[in-house]
């Protein structure tokens, strides 16, 4: 049985040494997928939930055996290496069947846990809000679930030659089975609700029409940090992995004066197993609904490429075109103070040379102002521009085309300010909705 409790999904417990083996198939190296990274990946992610990684191995596996993954042989020497390191957890970075994990775990005299088990306890450690744990818990059930479901079937498979069915054994299996059952819809329905609560907060959204931001990106990539800086928010961001799981949100005034909610979002990972990315979809809603995506790349990893690509495939999961770069989607080279920027610049597409992306550091501030005014540009682009006439005395109907709309121009007589302003089609309804002895017919002139 897997270490996951979903129960216990407080702060993290005391500091426990643990190794971390990535296996690596002939494939992946045909493939192009960076084993180094992946392992550093690994580690970090065991880091995120305070293990000391007493070891780490890239592990060559040429055939996965259906009993313990690696070969014998392979088997005996990493445990020996879990020996050396005085090892209470092993993390295999790749996804193990039930059986693997509990021959491992009897060749290894130590707890084991694959990479869905790790995200979980990392997921478990970093959930803040009521609907992050319920989401965690929810996941971390039907993982454990999948996994009796998965055992006992196999035991089931073992005793079918003799006829044997029942015993202690099994019925023991089904009554967790059960009680997890019990559990999984107590879960849903109390996320059930909580999501609820949360769609009725989007539509109170709404109703302000302030256009929502979200800041998506690797783990890690420093959405956090640039949230921090531009909202002045004290948002928790840490040299850890996930230190951000639930959306947060906060108000931004744009260079133009436009207010933006700024939503910062949970950090993707490559091979998010399937029970998770179902299970956060709600959360990834927030996403789904913003105005506008800013996709925060740490550009001192190796293997940005790479993460690019994933957080491009688990946005197009979503129903957002990842790679679209125009209009509602920005691309942001965070880091760059870690970099050469020679080289950097030298980057056949990826160099901000390119006029695509745009480089800051959201530890130095570099770049900042430059990513707002775009981010500001992007959003009026494409806005209609109406011609108003306003008098003077009317501060209610002014104050809300300042609030709502972009003010490009203003020349006032003694009595009338005559406005151009940048103003989106329901703006424009609204408006007329709201102040018709100028928004009515006429009163109103689009450009
Ligand atoms: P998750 O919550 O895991 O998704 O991470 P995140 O994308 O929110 O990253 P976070 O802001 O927590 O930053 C991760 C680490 O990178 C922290 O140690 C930051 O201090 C560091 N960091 C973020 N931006 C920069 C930067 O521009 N330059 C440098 N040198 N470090 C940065």
């Amino acid at each position: 049985m897997t270490s996951i409790a979903p129960e216990r999904h407080g702060p993290s417990r005391d500091a426990a040494r643990a190794v971390i083996f990535h296996p690596v198939w002939s494939r992946d190296r045909a493939n192009g997928t960076a084993p180094d990274a992946r392992l550093a990946e690994a580690v970090g992610l065991g880091r995120a939930i305070d293990l000391v990684i007493a070891d780490q191995a890239l592990v060559p596996v040429r055939r996965s055996r259906a009993a313990t993954l690696f070969g014998t042989g392979t088997v005996a020497d990493l445990g020996r290496r879990i020996a050396a390191a005085r090892a209470e957890l092993a993390i295999v970075d790749a996804a193990l069947a039930p059986i693997q994990q509990r021959n491992l775990e009897k060749a290894w005299h130590c707890k084991v846990i694959d990479r869905t088990g790790l995200i979980l306890e990392i997921f478990g450690a970093r959930a803040r809000t009521r609907e992050g744990r319920l989401q965690v818990s929810l996941a971390a059930l039907s993982y454990q679930r999948s996994r009796l479901v998965r055992s006992w079937t196999h035991l089931e498979r073992q005793r079918g030659g003799h006829g044997f069915l029942g015993g202690p054994g099994e019925s023991q299996l089904e009554s967790d089975r059960r009680q997890l059952d019990q559990k999984i819809t107590r879960l849903r329905r109390q996320l059930d609700g909580v999501v609820r609560t949360r769609a009725l907060h989007r539509a109170a959204r709404r109703r302000i029409p302030y256009p929502v931001v979200a800041l998506v990106g690797y783990t890690n990539a420093g959405k956090s940090t640039l949230f921090n800086r531009l909202t002045g928010a004290g948002v928790n961001a840490e040299d850890k992995l996930f230190a951000t799981l639930d959306p947060t949100m906060r108000g931004l005034v744009l260079p133009s004066g436009r207010t933006v909610i700024l939503s910062d979002t949970v950090g993707f990972i490559s091979d998010l197993p399937t029970e998770l990315v179902a299970a956060f979809r709600a959360t990834l809603e927030e996403v789904v609904a913003a105005d506008m995506i800013v996709h925060i790349r740490d550009i001192s990893q190796a293997d940005h490429a790479a993460r690019k690509a994933s957080v491009e495939a688990i946005l197009d999961d979503l129903g957002i075109d990842g790679a679209g770069d125009q209009g509602s989607m920005i691309e942001v080279f965070n880091k760059i103070d870690l970099v050469d920027r020679s080289a950097a610049a030298a980057m056949p597409v990826n160099g901000w040379a390119h006029p695509g992306p745009i480089a800051v550091s959201a530890m130095t501030g570099e770049g900042c102002g430059r990513m707002l005014r775009m981010i500001d540009d992007r959003l009026t682009a494409g806005r209609p521009i109406v011609g108003l006439r306003i008098g003077l005395d009317d501060g209610a109907a002014l104050a809300w085309l300042y609030r709502h709309g972009e003010v490009l121009e203003r020349a006032d007589d003694d009595r009338f300010a005559c406005l151009r302003v940048g103003l989106d089609d329901a703006d424009q309804a609204r408006f007329r909705r709201r102040f018709p002895s100028h928004g009515g017919d006429g009163g109103i002139f689009l450009e």
